[in-house]
């Protein structure tokens, strides 16, 4: 893992971005694939207490002097501003790993805003797959290609599907089958990848055991086995 420094390059109205900031990140950064995630700290901030996880939330673009500005989604305290220094931990833990004979990709958002999805929609578009995405929440700059359904027709999208990725808060997944508008226990057909999306207060440095998810074989830690997770591990059926 490796540590860069960045800045905060600037701050976006999340709703219509899709992003809450856009983080310059250096000329030879590795950049977050989708679901992975980075850890900010900002140096000068002595309030901060813990460091703020971000997950990409659309292309990155080249910036002046070699960089690239990234369109990122995280819960930034308010305090910090554009221009503020940051240090970048990461890219860290397993993203989504989209199957290579995937022809149908499901998306579903059900954590609130899209914006973690979004790359790997880009991802799946340059592999050829068709991709449709459910959302209630406003979605800004979606490729043409993808088709946008709202979360009602989740269960048709999911039966349309090869492959299902989605989001979905920590403390929600116990309603998850509703969520996906199924009645339990999951097809085990079902292929699909969740990014649980939780508190990762030491990002895997100190076993905290805050991001910690029950699993078919114990326990995982979303901040090192995740925040991916393969739905088959989480709930084998
Ligand atoms: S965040 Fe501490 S163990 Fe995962």
């Amino acid at each position: 893992v490796n540590h860069y420094k960045g800045r905060l390059a600037e701050t976006l109205l999340e709703r219509y971005q899709n992003a809450t900031a856009r983080l310059y990140c250096p000329p030879l950064m590795k950049l977050p694939k989708a679901g992975q995630y980075m850890q900010l700290v900002s140096p000068h901030d002595e309030l901060q207490a813990v460091p703020v996880s971000a997950f990409a939330s659309g292309a990155a673009e080249q910036a002046d002097g070699g960089g690239f500005l990234l369109p990122i989604l995280a819960d930034l305290p308010e305090r910090w501003q554009p221009g503020d220094e940051l240090s970048i931990r990461g890219p860290l833990g397993r993203g989504f790993e989209l199957p290579k004979r995937a022809k149908r990709v499901a998306l579903a958002a059900l954590a609130g805003n899209p914006g973690r999805l979004l790359p790997l929609a880009s991802a799946a578009l340059a592999q050829g797959c068709e991709v449709a995405l459910c959302t209630d929440a406003a979605v800004a700059s979606l490729p043409a290609a993808v088709e946008l359904r709202g979360l009602a027709d989740l269960p048709a999208v999911i039966a349309w599907g090869d492959f299902l990725a989605f989001d979905i808060k920590i403390e929600e997944l116990e309603g998850l089958e509703e969520k996906l508008g199924m009645r339990s226990p999951l097809p085990r057909a079902l292929e699909a990848q969740a990014l649980v999306v939780s508190p990762m207060p030491c990002g895997g440095m100190a076993k905290c055991g805050v991001c910690a998810v029950p699993a078919h074989k114990g326990e995982r830690l979303l901040c090192e086995d995740g925040p991916v997770v393969e739905l088959r591990e989480m709930f084998p059926s």
